[in-house]
Formats: C-alpha cells, sequence, structure tokens
C-alpha cells in the first residue's frame, strides 16, 4: 500500500468526469487500498480515485468506528428530502462549506469484488459522504453546491488539520 498526495482545488483533474471502471482486477483492489491508506492518513472519512489523481470511477468511505468499503462505478439512483450540513473535503484544506444535501441517498455501485450492491443511508454522515464522493467522480466539488461564497468559511488555523490528535466529528473532510 501507498500513501499518495492528495490533489487540490485548481487541479483539473479534480474537474474531470472519471473513466468507468471496466472490469474490476487486481489493479483495482490495489487502488483501493492505497485511496484507504491515503484517505486515513489525511483523517478523511471518504475519498475519490481523482483525489489521488487517478481518473477512474472509485470511492472509498470510512465513517469513523466503521469498516471502510469501496463503491466503483457509483451513481445516486434515489435522493429525498433536504437538510443544511456543514462539509469539508480534503482537496480544499483549511475552508468548511454550509450546503444543502439530500436526507436519504441510495447509491447503487460495485464492490471490491466486482458484484453489484446498493448502498441506502438516511440522515447521517454515511448519506452525505455518498453524495459528496460520487459528486468527485462526475467532476462536482461541495463548493460548487454553494448558495453562496459567504456559505464558505476560512477555518482558524487552529482547526486546520495538522495532524495532532483526532479531528472533532463535524471536522471530518471528504
Ligand atoms: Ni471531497
Amino acid at each position: 500500500m501507498t500513501i499518495r498526495p492528495i490533489r487540490y482545488l485548481g487541479d483539473p483533474v479534480l474537474r474531470r468526469p472519471a473513466k468507468k471502471v471496466s472490469r474490476v482486477d487486481d489493479s483495482i483492489r490495489r487502488l483501493i487500498a492505497d485511496m484507504t491508506e491515503s484517505m486515513y492518513q489525511a483523517q478523511g472519512v471518504g475519498i475519490a480515485a481523482p483525489q489521488i489523481g487517478v481518473g477512474l470511477r472509485v470511492v472509498v468511505i470510512g465513517i469513523p468506528d466503521e469498516e471502510p468499503f469501496a463503491l466503483i462505478n457509483p451513481v445516486v439512483i434515489k435522493r429525498s428530502g433536504e437538510r443544511r450540513l456543514d462539509e469539508g473535503c480534503l482537496s480544499v484544506p483549511g475552508y468548511r462549506g454550509n450546503l444543502t444535501r439530500s436526507i436519504a441517498v441510495t447509491v447503487k455501485a460495485l464492490n471490491e469484488e466486482g458484484r453489484e450492491i446498493r448502498v441506502r443511508a438516511e440522515d447521517d454522515l454515511l448519506a452525505q459522504a455518498l453524495e459528496h464522493e460520487t459528486d468527485h467522480v462526475n467532476g462536482t466539488l461541495y463548493v460548487d453546491r454553494l448558495d453562496s461564497k459567504t456559505d464558505l468559511v476560512k477555518l482558524e488555523p487552529a482547526r486546520v488539520h495538522s495532524g495532532g490528535g483526532a479531528p472533532a466529528e463535524d471536522d471530518e473532510d471528504e
């Protein structure tokens, strides 16, 4: 496993719609392992392949205290409701935004074995991460979903992750 550097806002790889994975093989599973390591290293709760410079439709979600899992070719097939949330992104360090996300989200994808799965979440961090990470493989960042520039807040330097201690729950980035 290799920890790979996170790509930041301004890097064109984050803006290109990623390519569909045609076959889930060992190279994809190695990518997933690298993404998982890179996500934990950066203290994120989710990561998409473009964030480590790979233009493939692969995401990993790692909710605190739960097993991380991968979604390959994820598509949101159902969403309902609206809620206002605070959100961050590993590719936009030092900022948080306040935006509208769905309450319930269902994603269809392939798992690491190449089998079709559906993941449904409601009114929790997973539901937020499902939308956030699926956006990433479409070239969309959460900053695109803000109603106004004033909904983006620059964090005080003391609140920016510097590797010291575990982040509070509302400080996690995706
Ligand atoms: Ni993100």
